[in-house]
């Protein structure tokens, strides 16, 4: 796999960033163009050899992402949690879990990140907390009828002897979305609802308590200096008066195209206005990205109007095929749906809960986004860092999920035995395998964990496969070949071309089937990106001179031979 630079140098380092002041001046929109790294803690660095992922690690590869060239740094959740769904079950939401460090680690962190001028996301988790939270604990404790139980959705069960669940929703982690509590006194009681696993209750966002906590829980973080946050199940904190019956089994299915009285409803956007007037209250342009997992790109676009969030994930893009055809209908519909609300349009190919985009595309299309197989390899990186150029190329705000840059496949042969994804241990769950894209990241040496942790065959939560060795940071840097120089180029392409990063509008310039051909504009030059999406190589009259490539490109007279399943930037 190579890839062409022009002139075959590199574009020049990325100029180095400027400190962000907490009082950071002017509004520029900073997040309309900005490109955002997802670390999933957990697997990023290890500082104390433990196996796990830690703050103090991630905040000593900072310079690392500061060099890649990202601008801000979403950190999965670090916050106490006993890790039922790897710390997406928060039992003190202004606490570090010791696992990952203390206060004062990511006090130190955020303040190392402003320096190095990245900027700071972090999760918050409002849909639902830990069983252990102490909240939950307390309302198990005082019983039916006390008024903390009206903090989480607790109803007696249906049936003769209250044995069956208040209604037949169904928890997308499979199985019923009911578990029955025991009462004080050991015997059975009511039931309480869990959209996630048993170990994650929802929050009811009818109590005032609840919203006035996270009015609380987002002025502590913000205080502490983050610049936004990442929200949770965005679209799920309201349900519909009265939890009604779904009217039909294997709800998952419906996921996605229905609005479900769980999801989406109307009454959410409410709190995002509330909590769009706090980030507001302080300096230096802080954000709420959605996590909303909508039936449509339009609905997405509900989430981010003027006095809601700022950003809100496109996973309508995450879930197209690497296919010409469908990649420019979801590219219209993203652009179109967003302009009207004035928000950027937001990119993303991988995160922590899909198989990543190396493998989804090495597999045959429409297989969802949790695969099992590897597929063929060569191919599925080949496309992967086509897609990543073309969506670093698009306007807007793109994500990078930590590893894509190394071109990481998932592991998709774990061991049953080292699992960890909760969904994977209930029956017919949406999301079982999520652990293949959550195994710790390489960093040097031959050894596992390949500089994850300091010590060689020490050990890694997730064990890595041995091929990893050969794609470490260290093997790929200053390798121009390798998947990490190509995103370093390209990152660095997109920070100083005049065209690229934010914008609204991109103009379809005409091409054979199954390519990709778009150019955007700005009075200082314009910018075309061409994408071959077809599985052999197409010849196309040059619209420009080669700025980069995912792969090696043949140009002479005036023509050029786009490899197969690769993306060319060009400026014109
Ligand atoms: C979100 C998270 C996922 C988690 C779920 C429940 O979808 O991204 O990892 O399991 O919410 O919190
Ligand atoms: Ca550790």
């Amino acid at each position: 796999m190579t890839q062409n630079l022009a002139g075959a140098s590199r574009p020049a380092p990325v100029p180095a960033a400027e400190p962000i002041a907490a009082s950071a001046g002017a509004s520029r929109g900073w997040w309309r163009d900005a490109v955002i790294y997802q670390v999933y803690p957990r697997s990023f660095a290890d500082s104390n050899g433990d196996g796990m992922g830690d703050l103090p690690g991630i905040r000593s590869r900072l310079p690392y992402l500061r060099d890649l060239g990202v601008d801000a740094v979403w950190l999965s959740p670090f916050y106490a949690s006993p890790q039922a769904d790897a710390g997406y079950d928060v039992s003190d939401y202004r606490a570090v879990d010791p696992m990952f460090g203390t206060l004062l680690d990511a006090d130190g962190l955020i303040r190392d990140a402003h320096e190095l001028g990245l900027r700071i996301i972090v999760d918050l988790v409002p849909n639902h907390s830990s069983d252990q939270h102490e909240w939950f604990q307390r309302a198990l404790r005082e019983g039916p009828g006390s008024p903390l139980r009206d903090r989480y959705h607790f109803r007696p069960g249906k049936g003769e002897n209250g044995e069956l669940p208040p209604n037949n929703w169904e928890s997308i982690f499979g199985g019923p979305a009911w578990t029955r509590s025991v009462n004080p006194d050991g015997t059975p009681g009511e039931w309480y609802l869990h959209l996630f696993a048993p170990e994650q209750p929802d929050f009811n966002w009818e109590n005032r308590a609840v919203a006035d906590e996270f009015r609380s829980i987002l002025r502590f973080w913000l205080d502490m200096g983050v610049d936004g946050f990442r929200i949770d199940v965005a679209h799920g904190m309201v349900k519909q008066a009265g939890l009604p019956d779904i009217g039909a089994g294997d709800q998952l299915k419906l996921l996605g195209n229905d609005v479900m009285p769980f999801f989406d409803q109307d009454g959410v956007h409410e709190i995002y206005r509330d909590w769009r007037k706090i980030l507001d209250e302080y300096p230096g342009e802080r954000i709420g990205v959605a996590e909303a997992w909508t039936p449509t790109v339009q609905r997405t676009a509900n989430y981010v109007r003027p006095d809601e969030l700022h950003q809100a994930f496109n996973f309508q893009y995450l879930g197209t095929s690497w296919d010409a055809a469908e990649l420019r209908e979801v590219i219209d519909v993203s652009l179109d749906s967003m302009r009207p609300v004035d928000a950027p349009t937001t990119w993303v190919l991988s995160n922590h809960d899909v198989t990543r985009h190396a493998t989804r595309f090495a597999n045959e299309p429409g297989q969802g986004t949790q695969i099992r197989t590897a597929g063929d390899r060569e191919l599925g990186l080949r496309r992967a860092r086509a897609a990543s150029l073309l969506m670093l190329a698009l306007p807007g705000s793109a994500y990078v999920y930590q590893g894509e840059e190394l071109g990481l496949p998932d592991v998709t042969d774990l061991p049953d035995e080292v699992r960890q994804d909760p969904s994977f241990f209930r029956a017919s769950g949406q999301d079982g395998f999520r652990d293949g894209c959550r195994v710790p990241i390489p960093w040097s040496g031959t050894e596992a964990p390949y500089g994850f942790g300091p010590n060689a065959g020490g050990p890694s939560w997730l064990p890595q496969p041995a091929e990893w060795a050969g794609l470490s940071v260290e093997v790929q840097t200053g390798d121009p070949t390798s998947t990490l120089e190509l995103y370093r180029s390209a990152l660095a392409v997109r920070r100083a071309h005049p065209a690229l990063g934010a914008g609204t509008e991109v103009t379809w310039l005409e091409a054979p089937e199954g390519v990709l051909a778009f150019r955007r504009d700005s009075a200082q030059g314009s910018f075309v990106c061409t994408s071959n999406t077809t599985g052999a190589p197409v010849r196309i009259a040059a619209p420009g001179r080669i700025l980069l490539s995912s792969a090696d490109t043949e140009a002479a007279d005036g023509e050029i031979l786009l490899a197969a399943d690769s993306t060319v930037w060009w400026a014109v």
